[in-house]
């Protein structure tokens, strides 16, 4: 390979030089040598998606809300050759990963719920069952290993940059005509195999992302898509000069594959059934984000229970798609419904701030989202809310709050640009002071979306 290709190549994707270029390049060498241990010399395409860190709009797209989130430089990379049958065998550079191996098909059984192959798998069939029949497979080597890696785990969608890094592999090596929008839309429908119904902010962003760029995404899809497809309207926002977008892991890990998640799609989707009663036409909390609070707020009890919702005919095993389950019969309904719908007009009030340049009304929007995460969507946890009111005390901290799904992972903080050493300091010790752990703080690099890197011989 040409290392100068190579470095080319990567400068342009990751907008970095010096050090931290050698220590990627370093990165990728080291992965071909693993690859060509693993299956031998010959061909190899390289292949990557990131994480992403999303800013604001957290658990509306799944809602048909607005979500603001940026492209992380830290990715998932697959080192890929082209198979002659159908089998995908797939090794991982962090020993704890162990290999899998499956064949692609219309119906491919899922492993244990929370399997790595799961990802995988949701891919294949997905694209096998709407591009297929006869997808090629491939033999990867896959590497999302610190420092370089999505941390997994920590609400920076790592499963999601694994199922787009499968599929834009798949899409490579099958040399199929999806991408962008149409690619991120499958990714999303992709994912569902893993028994999450979440949103689509990751894989857009994941596939979208530019460099020095939120993607402002309205996660309602439109008709009006070339020859009647599905359109998700997006806008790239810049990033506010002068500030960082800092991000701190409180290092307490969760899985979105828990009922916790599914439960929170279920308040929403039983709200809007309530809602209906006075507003027939509605089909998603999105569509009252206009109304005033106190014209929803009597139409939604504070808490609601599967007897009384039978009673008034929503049955709330038929609101989630079938396989999946909420695991519960007391549903919050009110204060979910009031987040969802708060936090559709801050993502609003956001990009307005944002385009105008200014960073004070964003981080008081900020500020009020984590409020709102915590108290009515009560997704924060103790670790998170000391991460944020240490990272809130440090001067230059415009706000912070939770990021991704909540119940631990990372806060999100935008920070003046001469302050993002202090506040590292600062944060990291106050928080292994107060919880004995190690919180990993980065300056978000906002990188490039998913695609092929570099085809190549080993
Ligand atoms: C997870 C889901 C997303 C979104 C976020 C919460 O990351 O995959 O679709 O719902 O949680 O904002």
């Amino acid at each position: 390979m040409h290392t100068s290709e190579l470095a080319t190549t990567l400068q342009r994707l990751y907008g970095t030089n010096g050090e931290a270029l050698a220590g990627l390049m370093a990165r990728y060498e080291q992965g071909l040598a693993a690859f060509g241990a693993e299956y031998g010399p010959g061909e190899v395409v390289i292949l990557r998606a990131p994480g992403r860190v999303n800013l604001i709009g957290e658990h509306t797209d799944y809602n048909h809300g607005y979500v603001l989130p940026v492209a992380l430089d830290k990715d998932v990379l697959v080192f890929a050759r082209p198979r002659p049958d159908q089998q995908v065998r797939l090794a991982n550079v962090e020993p704890a990963f162990t290999s899998r191996s499956f064949i692609i098909s219309h119906d491919i059984s899922p492993c244990p719920i929370g399997d790595w192959a799961n990802y995988a798998q949701g891919a294949a069939q997905l694209l096998e069952r709407e591009q297929g029949p006869g997808l090629r497979g491939f033999d990867a080597l896959i590497d999302s290993a610190p420092p370089y890696g999505v941390p997994r785990g920590a609400g920076l969608s790592s499963s999601s940059a694994l199922t787009v890094a499968m599929a834009v592999t798949l899409v490579a090596l099958n040399g199929l005509n999806l991408q962008g929008e149409a690619l991120a839309d499958a990714c999303g429908r992709a994912e569902w195999y893993v028994g999450t119904r979440g949103g689509i902010m990751d894989q857009f962003i994941s596939i979208l992302g530019q460099p020095g760029h939120a993607l402002f995404l309205d996660c309602r899809p439109t008709t009006d898509g070339p020859a009647g497809a599905r359109h998700y309207p997006f806008r790239q926002v810049p990033l506010p000069t002068g500030y960082a977008v800092v991000v701190a892991d409180s290092q307490v890990r969760h899985r979105n594959t828990g009922p916790h998640f599914n439960r929170r799609v279920l308040e929403g989707r039983i709200g809007v059934r309530l809602l209906q009663a006075r507003y027939p036409g509605i089909t998603h909390l999105r569509d009252v984000n206009h109304l005033p609070w106190d014209e929803l707020e009597p139409l939604l009890p504070e808490v609601i229970h599967t007897d009384e919702l039978r009673a008034r005919g929503i049955d709330p095993d038929a609101l989630l798609d079938s396989g999946v389950g909420a695991q519960t019969d007391t549903f919050y309904v009110r204060r979910r419904c009031r987040h969802v719908i708060t936090e559709n007009n801050r993502v609003l009030e956001s990009v307005a701030a944002l385009e105008r340049g200014d960073a004070q009304t964003f981080g008081r929007l900020l500020r009020e989202a984590h409020a709102s995460a915590r108290d009515d969507y009560e997704i924060s946890t103790p670790e998170i809310e000391t991460l944020v009111r240490l990272a809130q005390a440090v001067p230059g901290t415009m706000g912070a709050r939770l990021t991704g799904a909540g119940w631990g992972g990372c806060i999100v903080a935008l920070v003046r640009q001469e302050e993002t050493a202090r506040f590292a300091e600062q944060v990291g010790a106050g928080y292994a002071q107060e919880t004995g752990l190690d919180a990993q703080i980065f300056v978000c690099h906002s990188a490039a979306g998913a695609g092929e890197v570099i085809r190549t011989t080993v």
